[in-house]
């Protein structure tokens, strides 16, 4: 039986950090289905269709993966999928909270859903959206945390887009 598990966010936008989590995931699950949902208490940069197609065009390369968007429950969306997990990434201790409160509400809302989570590299363990988006809208360098396009449409996003490119 394939292993299949969800990868959720909000992917505003998909970074780095993101993408070694997929990877990581690739080695123990057969298939990824990375899915952006809503999460309320966030405001988005990006519209849903430009989410997709950052994240379509960042994983691209990488076999096993499909691209999503679900608006409800997460649990009923894994259960739809017939996924076996939820997966998601963990940096410091301080992503710890806010990822056990969620992993436990899920658990309560569906017993048969299992949440894994995976340690980002020790390159990413700093790195999240918002903190890029942060860094972007100044101008600060971000090209090593996001794929090539992502930090176009960022630049783009921010109004410092090199006109010539
Ligand atoms: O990348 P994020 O913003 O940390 O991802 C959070 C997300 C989108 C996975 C979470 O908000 C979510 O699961 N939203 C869908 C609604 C839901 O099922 N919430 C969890 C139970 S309270």
């Amino acid at each position: 039986m394939k292993k299949i598990a969800i990868y959720p966010g909000s992917f505003d936008p998909v970074t780095n950090g993101h993408l070694d989590i997929i990877e990581r995931g690739l080695n123990i699950f057969d298939r990824i289905i990375v899915t952006i949902m809503r999460n309320p208490s966030k405001k988005t940069l990006f519209t849903v269709e430009e989410r997709m197609e950052m994240l379509g065009n960042s994983l691209a390369e990488i076999p096993n993966v499909e691209v999503d968007v679900f608006h409800g429950l997460l649990v009923d969306y894994a259960a739809k999928r017939k996924a076996d997990a939820i997966l998601r990434g963990m940096r410091a201790v301080s992503d710890f909270e806010y990822e056990f409160q969620m992993a436990l509400m899920n658990r309560k809302l569906n017993r048969d859903i299992q949440t894994v989570f995976l340690m980002t590299g020790l390159r990413w363990i700093f790195t999240s959206s918002s903190i890029i988006k942060q860094a972007a809208e100044f101008g600060g360098d971000i090209e090593d945390m996001v794929s090539p396009m992502v930090c176009r449409k960022l630049k783009e996003k921010f109004g410092f887009a090199d006109p010539s490119a």
